[in-house]
Formats: C-alpha cells, sequence, structure tokens
C-alpha cells in the first residue's frame, strides 16, 4: 500500500441545539457575514430565523445571497464574490445542500481574486486563499460540509466541472440531522445514491490497502443501504436522518482513501449528464454505477465484485465467481431502482444517444479515464448506451 496523510482539518457541531455555537464560530474570523442559501427551503423550515438570530446575538453583521441553483451555476459564483469585495465580509455562511455549499466555497475563492471566478476552472487558476467558510448542512448527500471540493456549472459553455482546493475546507460545519427531516423522499433517495457512490468510487480499486479501510466502507454503504428507505418513509426518523448524515461525511472527507489515490470514473460522466441536461446528480449516478461495474467486470478484478457482493449484500458464496460478482451488481440495482424507486434508464430522464459522443470526449478529456479500468471514449460510450 501506499503511504498517506491523513489531516481533515474541519470542527464538526453534530446534532440538535449546537447553533448556539454559530456566533462564537463565526466571530472567530470578523464581523461581516454573508449568509448564502439556495431556492427557500431553508425559510419554509424555519432554519432561516433560527440562523439569523444566533447571527444577530453574536453582533454580528449580515448580508444575503439567495437563490443558489442545484447544480449551482457560475453567476451565483460570481454574484457571491462580488458582495465579497464590495461589503468587506469577513467570512461566508453557507446554510443548505452541496449545492449551496459548492457555491459558497467558490464564492470565497473569488473573492480573493481579480479574475472571473470562471478562470478556476477554464484556466485551472490558482487557488491560493479562500475567506472562510462556515456551514450548515441541510440535505446528506455531497459530504461538500467535510471536503475541499465544489463542482460548478456554466450553462453557456455547457460545463460541469468540479475542483478540489485546501483553501476551500469549511472552518466549521453544523450537523443537525433534524435539519433533514423536510427533505423530500426523492432527494433522500438521490443523495443516498450519490453516497454510495463515493464509496464505490474508491472500493473499485485493485491496490491493495488497508483491510480496516474495506470493512469502514463496506459498513457505510450497509449503514445507507439500510437507512436511506426507512428516511424516504419516515423522514422524521433521528435514528435514519443522523445514521445518513454522518455518512455523507465520511464518504468523501478523505479518510477512506487510505493510500489509494486512483481517478474515479462516474462522478466525470455524471457531471456530463448535469451539464446538458441538468439532471440530479445522484440520479444520474444511480443509472450510471451499475452499468460501469458490468462494463468494468473482468477475471482479474472478479475477487473485488465477490467481496462486495457478500460483504454488502450478503449473497451467497456458493456460486462460480463471476456469478457472485453478476448478483452484486444486481442487488444494488434492486436496490437503486427498486427500494429506492429511482429511475434506471437515460430515456427515461430524457438524456438522447445523440449527445453520446460530446458527453463521454468530455468524460475522458479527449484522452484516457483513469479510474477502477482505463476507459475511453468509445468505453464511455458503450456504456452510456448501456443506460439506455
Ligand atoms: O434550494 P433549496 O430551496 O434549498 O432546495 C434544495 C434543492 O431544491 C432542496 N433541499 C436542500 N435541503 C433541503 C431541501 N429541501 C427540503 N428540505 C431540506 N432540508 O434539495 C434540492 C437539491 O439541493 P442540492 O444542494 O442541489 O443537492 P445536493 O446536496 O445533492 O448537491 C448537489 C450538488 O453537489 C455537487 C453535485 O454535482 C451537485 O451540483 N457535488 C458536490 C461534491 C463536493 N462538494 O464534494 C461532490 C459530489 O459528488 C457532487 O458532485
Ligand atoms: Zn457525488
Amino acid at each position: 500500500m501506499n503511504s498517506f496523510v491523513y489531516d481533515i482539518p474541519v470542527k464538526v457541531y453534530f446534532g440538535p441545539g449546537q447553533l448556539c455555537h454559530l456566533g462564537e464560530e463565526l466571530s472567530k474570523y470578523g464581523k461581516r457575514v454573508l449568509l448564502t442559501y439556495g431556492g427557500g427551503s431553508i425559510k419554509r423550515m424555519g432554519l432561516y430565523d433560527e440562523v439569523i438570530a444566533e447571527i444577530k446575538k453574536a453582533g454580528l453583521e449580515v448580508f444575503e445571497l439567495s437563490g443558489i441553483e442545484p447544480n449551482p451555476r457560475i453567476d451565483s459564483v460570481r454574484r457571491g464574490a462580488q458582495i465579497c469585495k464590495d461589503e468587506h465580509i469577513d467570512v461566508l455562511l453557507a446554510v443548505g445542500g452541496g449545492s449551496t455549499l459548492d457555491a459558497t466555497k467558490w464564492m470565497a475563492a473569488g473573492a480573493c481574486v481579480e479574475h472571473d471566478a470562471w478562470d478556476f476552472f477554464s484556466k485551472w487558476a490558482p487557488v491560493e486563499k479562500a475567506l472562510p467558510i462556515v456551514t450548515i448542512l441541510t440535505l446528506s448527500a455531497t459530504g461538500s460540509e467535510m471536503d475541499s471540493g465544489g463542482v460548478i456549472s456554466n450553462p453557456e459553455t455547457q460545463d460541469k466541472i468540479g475542483r478540489i482546493a485546501r483553501p476551500l475546507l469549511p472552518k466549521a460545519s453544523f450537523l443537525d440531522p433534524t435539519n433533514t427531516f423536510t427533505v423530500s423522499p426523492y432527494q433522500t433517495a438521490c443523495g443516498a445514491a450519490d453516497m454510495i457512490s463515493h464509496i464505490l468510487e474508491v472500493y473499485f480499486n485493485m491496490d491493495k490497502d488497508l483491510y480496516m479501510l474495506d470493512c469502514f466502507m463496506e459498513g457505510l454503504l450497509k449503514t445507507i443501504i439500510k437507512y436511506a428507505p426507512i428516511a424516504m418513509q419516515q423522514p422524521d426518523n433521528y435514528e435514519a436522518r443522523a445514521n445518513l448524515m454522518w455518512a455523507s461525511s465520511w464518504a468523501i472527507n478523505g479518510f477512506i482513501n487510505g493510500g489509494r489515490c486512483q481517478a474515479w470514473s462516474c462522478h466525470p460522466m455524471e457531471h456530463e449528464l448535469s451539464a446538458i441536461y441538468d439532471i440530479t446528480h445522484g440520479l444520474g449516478l444511480a443509472i450510471l454505477t451499475p452499468r460501469w461495474m458490468e462494463y468494468c467486470l473482468d477475471q482479474n478484478n472478479v475477487s473485488r465484485y465477490v467481496q462486495f457482493a457478500i460483504n454488502v449484500f450478503g449473497v451467497n458464496a456458493d456460486m462460480d465467481l463471476m456469478s457472485v460478482a453478476r448478483e452484486g451488481i444486481n442487488r444494488l440495482s434492486q436496490f437503486l431502482f427498486g427500494t429506492l424507486g429511482l429511475k434506471s434508464t437515460f430515456t427515461e430522464v430524457g438524456i438522447k444517444a445523440e449527445d453520446f459522443p460530446v458527453m463521454a470526449r468530455k468524460s475522458c478529456g479527449g484522452g484516457v479515464l483513469e479510474g477502477f479500468k482505463p476507459l475511453r471514449q468509445d468505453d464511455i460510450e458503450k456504456i452510456f448506451q448501456m443506460c439506455l
């Protein structure tokens, strides 16, 4: 295995009743706060009023940017960066799901440079610093609350691009599972599919690493598989929401990687679907993941699939290896499309074959997508065909 560095310095306040620490966390960075949020769910659930009350109690001045879209747009980032500059903002407070958190991260970076924020993605402009960010998560899915990534869409160029940069790591994140009680069954399902993908992108890897990390990933997967259906049926089931929330953070905060440093496969493909069709990230991943697994399965890597099938889904090991592996993929499909009720094909969500060449080419940057199995444009087009 490879050596690795473990360093995840995000302070997490987990559980109800922790918002009383919000003022003290924000005050560490100054007095002028930019509060960012999406289309209004935080107002409907009453969280907005609680947050404003805490900010006022701490004697801080609050500015606001609302209307951040799912699959957040570069224009929102530009607006936020400009407010930070004009109002001399000291700290950003993102309240919402991954879209709000991601956009806010890039506002914080955009505030520290003179160039257009899209240059971070189109020209890979360096991210040397960002204003401090605090988050209050309302949807368990992306892990943005505890990672340094952010994914931004540009409708003009039909691009959706993710980038990781250390200055974007939140300073503190408030994870109160009760803030996810209002998440719809559909978004709960998409969030579960996203978390599963974050784990499988790392789990399906031929590098030998720590047994302990394999067990940890299998435990996370079993947690999501157990609790996502419960949260969909009983939205205010605290145990289910709490398990999903903590799983979301640990699926992508870097811990499970250990010494594995292989690139991801389904995420680059999914971002191209969302870039053109603006579909929900987790839904795209749900459709792609079982097909990608099926496409990559061969005699060399079958043992990984067998381990997954037996340890995660309890598949009967009393068959030949290929059958066990395929049964693991079947069980995953049944979970995503049966239990979670997600649509299972591109056709159902309106994705057309005529866009496959461009989406496939952009997924692999015109070269090779170096993941679990190296994929070229024609491989990716075949995976897309399997999704029709
Ligand atoms: O906009 P509002 O009104 O807040 O409504 C949102 C939105 O419509 C709603 N919602 C959020 N919390 C709610 C709620 N509705 C009721 N009650 C609540 N408590 O849910 C809808 C979807 O929200 P969004 O933030 O878009 O969802 P998600 O958290 O899944 O974020 C998806 C974005 O994150 C990116 C995705 O590509 C996508 O753009 N990702 C970010 C990653 C990262 N930073 O590391 C990694 C991921 O792989 C992913 O790519
Ligand atoms: Zn994801």
